[in-house]
């Protein structure tokens, strides 16, 4: 049982542990279920659009996972520090698919898919990078917060370039996973609507993001 830390005669929780390693784990599964979709033409195009939907993925999860703990705080308060690790792994994605765009491939979008994609990309590694205890000691929380907000504009923004990425000669079509995918980024800021909308309240400390463990004090 995790002991407390009296902070200013305040008992302040204990943060749960960032579970890297499972969510290392879920990354490689995924990222061979999404080998497995695509092969066997497996081609540097596919590798490319496999981490652009590990990154959607991963990210949409990390959003949806806050939304819903509002609904159902037992169901979903544990899972709160996978939002650290999979918001993480999901800008590292998100690394790997602009680096394929413009190295391996070669391609040279433009417009506003290049637009779209630009401001996901800045907004989702600066809140991966921010995604910790010391930046908000830093930034301060009020700030910190209203910055991660942003995320949902991120998201939003990741809807729109992936229709536009995948609307090739004014037609747009997607693959049934592709589908799923974007279906999961929609119902992700439909789920941050409805809490809003449900009147849930602001959260006030960074643990209540990332989950804290019951802190008890052992009786000396
Ligand atoms: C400068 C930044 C970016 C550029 C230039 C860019 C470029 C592209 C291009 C050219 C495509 C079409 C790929 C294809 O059809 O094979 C695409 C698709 C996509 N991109 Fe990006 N992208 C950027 C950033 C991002 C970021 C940050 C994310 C996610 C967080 C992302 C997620 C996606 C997704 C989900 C698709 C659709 C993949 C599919 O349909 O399978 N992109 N992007």
């Amino acid at each position: 049982m995790a002991k407390a830390v009296p902070r200013n005669g305040v008992l302040s929780p204990v943060p749960a542990r960032a579970p890297w390693a499972e969510s290392a784990i879920m990354a490689a599964v995924f990222f061979l279920l999404l080998y497995a979709a695509f092969s066997p033409v497996l081609s540097n195009p596919l590798v490319d659009k496999i981490h652009a939907l590990q990154a959607a993925t991963f990210l949409s999860m990390a959003f949806l996972i806050g939304s819903l703990s509002r609904f159902w705080p037992k169901l979903f308060d544990p899972l709160k520090p996978y939002r650290q690790t999979l918001g993480f792994l999901g800008a590292v994605s998100a690394v790997a698919h602009v680096f394929m765009v413009y190295v391996p491939l070669g391609w040279n979008p433009s417009g506003w898919v290049l637009v779209s994609g630009g401001f996901v990309f800045v907004l989702f590694l600066a809140m991966a990078l921010t995604s910790n205890r010391a930046a908000v000691e830093k930034l301060g929380y009020p700030l910190w917060k209203r910055f991660h907000t942003l995320g949902y504009v991120a998201l939003f923004l990741l809807a729109v370039h992936f229709v536009l990425a995948e609307t090739k000669k004014g037609v747009f079509s997607l693959n049934p996973l592709e589908t799923a995918v974007l279906a999961l980024v929609v119902i992700t800021l439909l789920a941050r609507a409805a809490a809003f909308l449900a009147g849930h309240p602001m959260r006030q400390s960074y643990d209540a993001h990332f989950g804290s463990k019951r802190a008890s004090i052992k009786k000396r």
